[in-house]
């Protein structure tokens, strides 16, 4: 049987994120540089859009840089920005034409301004889209996220704007850059690394975690599709017993 019939199109992740791991690894094991990889990851995230769309996941997010990638070389950092305009520039249409809605987390101030650019552009064409809103994690990291969130909260504790006792869940998570998007139900994270860094802390609380062994340039639909396989084998419990009780 073809691996997208054993879905069950009922029980559909409605968010998805995505730690692009491997590229550096991928391109070594190629005797190329490592951006040789980083080009490659690109046609891995237009295949993992287009099986998400069609699947009929909500969201899709994509740690594509984060707060610390920063201190890599500067050679590195500033062909993965090229990368990125030039990606966005590409593909943009044809999200367009998917009804996908691109949309940006992170420190974006951080990042230069012809990638800002670019990105509001992209954002801009693409806002009224409806189908699959796809998030990539720019500059970003959990800890600044929440750092930020905590000084916003602040300011209106001291503007008298919010009261201390009226901060809960949803008043923390409106201050964070995913206001309004449902927490991921699956974190993908490729090339067989079993952590986080730093990548959505808070909203992966009950997210079911999946590491295949693959480098990210040579993820494909087949890999998206065993992803949400192994989803639905897993029984989410949110800390309740299982059904049927006894
Ligand atoms: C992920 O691949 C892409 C970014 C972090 C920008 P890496 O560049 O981390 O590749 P490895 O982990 O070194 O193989
Ligand atoms: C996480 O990958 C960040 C992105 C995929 C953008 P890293 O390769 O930077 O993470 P570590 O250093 O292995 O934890
Ligand atoms: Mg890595």
């Amino acid at each position: 049987m073809d691996l997208k019939d054993q879905i069950n199109l009922e029980n559909i992740p409605r968010h998805v994120a995505i730690i692009m791991d491997g590229n550096g690894r991928w391109a070594r094991q190629r005797g190329k540089d490592r951006n040789f990889g980083h080009e490659h990851g690109v046609e891995a995230v237009r295949e993992t859009v287009k099986a998400a769309a069609d699947l009929g996941v909500e969201y899709l997010t994509f740690f594509a840089f984060s707060t610390e990638n920063w201190e890599r070389p500067k050679v590195e950092v500033d062909s993965l920005m090229e990368l990125l305009v030039r990606a966005i520039r590409n593909e943009t249409p044809e999200l367009n034409e998917n009804g996908v809605r691109l949309q940006a987390i992170g420190d974006l101030e951080a990042l230069p301004k012809k990638c800002r650019q670019e990105l509001k552009e992209a954002m801009a064409m693409t806002a009224h889209n409806s189908k699959l809103t796809v998030m990539v994690a720019l500059s970003y990291s959990s800890r600044w996220e929440i750092l930020e969130a905590t000084k916003k909260i602040a300011g209106k504790i001291s503007s008298g704007e919010l009261k201390p006792e009226e901060i809960d869940s949803l008043v923390l998570e409106n201050h964070m850059e995913t206001a309004g998007i449902p927490d991921p139900d699956l974190l993908i994270r490729t090339s067989g690394e079993l952590r986080i860094s730093n990548f959505l802390l808070w909203q992966i609380a009950y997210a079911e975690l999946y590491f295949p062994k693959v480098l990210w340039p040579d993820f494909r639909k087949k890999h998206f599709y065993e992803a949400i396989i192994e989803f639905q084998k897993r029984e989410r419990r949110f800390g309740r017993i299982p059904q049927p009780q006894f």
